[in-house]
């Protein structure tokens, strides 16, 4: 049996968090037909019920991002460096545009800021992976 270390921890925190936060937007977008099929209304108290977990879930994935540059001594220089503060970017724009979709009540806005959280969510988890092979 491998030993577990802090990396461990780290890394397996830092993931689980990542499946809610990723997974569970993927999910509910799946489901919004099915919800709406229930009651035009249910979408709405779904998400809401999601948020609760997902605001969390990318708080822990912040402190445990800090937590990861401390660990492995990241560099901002270099390659490593530019992948990095482009995964903050997209992180950044990951919870501002889901922020935005919470809060917004057209059509087009909730569609919109929707598919942009959906993708930026996406690319910061590809950003981690590429991290961590770095
Ligand atoms: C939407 C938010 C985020 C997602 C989905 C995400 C996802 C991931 C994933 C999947 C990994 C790869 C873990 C592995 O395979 O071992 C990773 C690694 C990493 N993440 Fe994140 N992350 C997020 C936020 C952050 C933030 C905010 C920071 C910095 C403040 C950060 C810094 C890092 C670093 C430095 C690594 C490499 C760790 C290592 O090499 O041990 N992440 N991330």
């Amino acid at each position: 049996m491998l030993t577990v270390h802090w990396s461990t921890v780290r890394l397996f925190i830092h993931v689980l968090a990542a499946t809610v936060w990723v997974g569970g937007q993927l999910t509910l977008a799946g489901l919004v037909p099915g919800l709406r099929a229930i009651s035009p209304d249910a979408p709405r108290t779904v998400a809401r019920r999601f948020n609760r977990i997902a605001w969390p879930a990318f708080v822990v994935l912040v402190a445990t991002g800090i937590w990861n540059i401390a660990a492995v001594h990241a560099s901002f220089h270099g390659a490593y460096g530019v992948t990095l503060m482009v995964k903050i970017g997209v992180v950044a724009a990951s919870g501002l545009s889901a922020f935005l979709h919470s809060t917004a009540r057209s059509k087009a806005g909730l569609a919109a800021w929707g598919a942009i959280a959906g993708l930026s969510a996406l690319a910061a988890l590809f950003l981690g992976i590429l991290l961590a092979r770095g």
